[in-house]
């Protein structure tokens, strides 16, 4: 499996992720942070070297579990003491593991042409909500020569380049069929990114555990360690 410079290390992904989105990056973050009601348990797909959670959600979070294709970020986050767990979301498909919020940052492109099925997924395992960040601008096409090789190479995580992006209006026409379910939909400073918060279909766990253990427990969830 050959994996991209970019996502060999967290180090390496910050930085190059700070040279593409400049001050964006950090502003989505917190932006996406805030939208976590505090004390809820987190599901994050595609979760990357764990940023959200070390910057925004080890303190704000109840409970949180990263998943993610690329086993050098699953190993840096358990390292951690993080429950990250190795999964091709592309591929495998048993339920998700149940969380409050359900959340995806700028990856959902990965899942085109029918990323329709992750969204579908999401909220199944949601009790709350689910939210999706994804950029709408394509820095692949950039004309600054560094910034579009980056964003052409920098998308393989090891399974291969993505050979599609959302536009604002693609991804608009794919939520859009959730339109009874937006609670929120804005786009960061900038306007390379728009972050969509859809209403979980489920009711939410009682209050006073964030999850139920005898779904957590079940056989066959996506990333059980
Ligand atoms: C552009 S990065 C975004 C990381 C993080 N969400 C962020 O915003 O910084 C995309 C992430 O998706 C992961 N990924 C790509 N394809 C995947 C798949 N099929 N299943 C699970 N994770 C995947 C990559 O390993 C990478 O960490």
């Amino acid at each position: 499996m050959s994996t991209s410079l970019v996502y060999r290390s967290a180090l390496g992904y910050e930085l190059v992720m700070r040279l593409l989105y400049g001050a964006n990056y950090g502003e989505r973050m917190r932006a996406v942070a805030e939208l976590v009601p505090p004390g809820s348990s987190v599901l994050e797909l595609c979760c990357g070297p764990g940023t959200l959670q070390r910057r925004h959600l080890e303190e704000r979070a109840g409970a949180y579990v990263g998943i993610d294709i690329n086993p050098r970020f699953v190993a840096q986050l358990r390292r951690r003491g993080v429950d990250a767990r190795r999964v091709d979301l592309a591929e495998d498909d048993p339920p998700l593991p149940d969380a409050d919020v359900v959340m995806m940052q700028a990856s959902l492109y990965q899942f085109l042409p029918d990323a329709g099925r992750i969204v579908e997924r999401m909220l199944a395992a949601a009790g709350d909500r689910v939210i999706i960040a994804e950029p709408i601008r394509n820095l692949a096409s950039s004309r600054l020569p560094l910034v579009g090789r980056l964003g052409r190479r920098g998308t393989d995580p090891g399974v291969g380049q993505a050979a599609h992006r959302f536009t604002e209006e693609s991804l608009d026409a794919l939520l859009g069929a959730y339109r009874d379910r937006v609670i929120e939909a804005f786009k960061i400073p900038g306007n390379r990114e728009k972050v969509y918060v859809l209403a979980a279909r489920r009711p939410p766990a009682p209050a006073s555990s964030t999850r139920d253990p005898r779904r957590s427990r079940r056989s066959g969830t996506a990333g059980d360690p």
